[in-house]
């Protein structure tokens, strides 16, 4: 047993499992919160200070919520805080980044038929779309547009829309998409350690000062975390995105999440405005199912011109010898027991292609990863897998798949 990697592997495993759970509290919380805040109710009656209460039923009884708009006069003894949810999804999300994408930057995260940079370049990029990105959408937030939340959505929009454009323009499908995810859950978690919390510490002090804390701290918090609540479909898509290959690694990836973008938007909407009472507009459901109709479309155009996936060459009978032929002279070397591959330790996502018998069994994913789109072989083709070769996949597993 290989000690090393049996440590890495769960290692991995841990922090992943990390990440979905803190993500599930924190995703959960800020949904929670702007439900609530969403529903409140003034009636008369209300303790001075209380912008609104809502009634909830949950877990065998009922709890009475009200907000004091801006704080309560004294600070309460038992104050619950909203953060660490936030930062260790970002601890354990960034992690897992440089685990994967910045420690195996070849296979992830560069397309050499895109850009052809060196891992270290890859990574400074990434670092600099990181940070540059929170740097812009803040001062974007802080500028006269903040005042205006209609404006800043849609320049919030655009801006996002030209990142993603720009990042499929230097990397890899799969680095673009993960990489856009990271910068939203970035902007989102530094929404609350940069601007959130300070303000309301702010309005803390105040109060223990025994002042009136100044209003629009609790303004400018609540409005970063409707920003969130609105980012968080898309990113969600965007980090699951990295296991289906037909959003990533298409020609219009970039449309594709401009797409999923407004999906995300729109859900949120009518969700919100059902929260806060303002009807039900179900007008963005279309819009959803037709942008999700779009995203299936678009998915299929693959990056390089004359897709074999949807032109199958016109081979008269392929043989098996040349699949098999193909594929171990491509793929085999990762995806084998023990793989060959630098920087593979285990096959690939359990992915096995070293015998006619798990070849045959993986046709169709062979068909989705090296034909309908180009994810395999990784890093723009690392192995050089020919247009040619792809076609005679093509033909072979929409020949049935014979093992003949
Ligand atoms: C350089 C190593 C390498 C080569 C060569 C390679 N793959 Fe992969 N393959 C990977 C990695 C890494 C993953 C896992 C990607 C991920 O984490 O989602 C993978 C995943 C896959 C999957 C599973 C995808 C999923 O999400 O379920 C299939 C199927 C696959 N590869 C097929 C192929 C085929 C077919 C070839 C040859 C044309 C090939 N691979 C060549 C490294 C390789």
């Amino acid at each position: 047993m290989d000690w090393r990697i049996l440590f890495t592997e769960w290692a991995d495993f841990l922090i992943r499992w990390v990440h979905v759970i803190t993500g599930i509290c924190w995703i959960g919380s800020s949904f929670y919160f702007v439900h609530l805040d969403l529903s409140l109710r003034k009636r008369d009656g209300l303790p001075s200070g209380v912008g609104g209460e809502a009634w909830q039923v949950h877990g065998g009884g009922f709890y009475n919520m009200m907000k004091y708009t801006v704080a309560p006069s004294q600070l309460p003894q038992d104050l619950t805080w909203f953060k660490w949810e936030a930062y260790w999804t970002f601890i354990s999300g960034f992690t897992l980044l440089c685990w994967h994408y910045f420690a195996h930057a070849d296979l992830y995260l560069i397309d050499r038929t895109v850009m052809d940079l060196a891992p270290w370049q890859a990574v400074s990029i990434s670092l600099v779309v990181l940070v540059m990105g929170w740097v812009i959408y803040d001062f974007l937030c802080r500028s006269k547009l903040g005042d205006n939340d209609l404006a800043l959505g849609v320049v919030g929009f655009l801006f996002l829309v030209a990142i993603a454009f720009g990042l499929t323009r230097v990397f890899s499908g799969r680095g673009a998409f993960i990489l856009l995810g990271a910068l939203i859950g970035t902007i989102m978690v530094a929404n609350v350690a940069m601007n959130i919390m300070p303000n309301q510490k702010k309005t803390v002090a105040a109060l223990i000062a025994g002042q009136p804390p100044n209003p629009a701290y609790g303004k400018t918090a609540k409005s970063r975390s409707l920003h969130n609540n609105y980012l968080t479909l898309p990113v969600i898509f965007l980090m699951v995105s990295n296991h289906y290959p037909l959003a990533f690694a298409s020609k219009w990836n970039w449309l594709i999440i401009t797409l999923v973008m407004v999906i995300g938007g729109v859900i949120r909407h009518f969700f919100n405005s059902q929260h806060a009472h303002k009807g039900s507009p179900w007008w963005t459901w279309a819009v959803a199912a037709t942008c999700f109709v779009g995203v299936i479309l678009l998915s299929g155009a693959a990056r390089e011109s004359g897709n074999a996936g949807l032109t199958p060459a016109p081979l008269a009978k392929v043989k098996f010898a040349q699949v098999e032929e193909i594929v171990t002279s491509r793929c085999s070397m990762c995806h084998m027991a023990e793989p060959v591959w630098d920087g593979v330790n285990v096959p690939p996502k359990g992915v096995m292609l070293d015998t006619p018998e798990r070849i045959r069994l993986h046709a169709d994913q062979i068909y989705v990863q090296a034909v309908l789109t180009r994810a395999m072989p990784p890093g723009g083709n690392l192995t050089e897998l020919s247009e040619d070769d792809r076609k005679l996949l093509a033909a072979w597993v929409q020949g049935g798949a014979l093992v003949d």
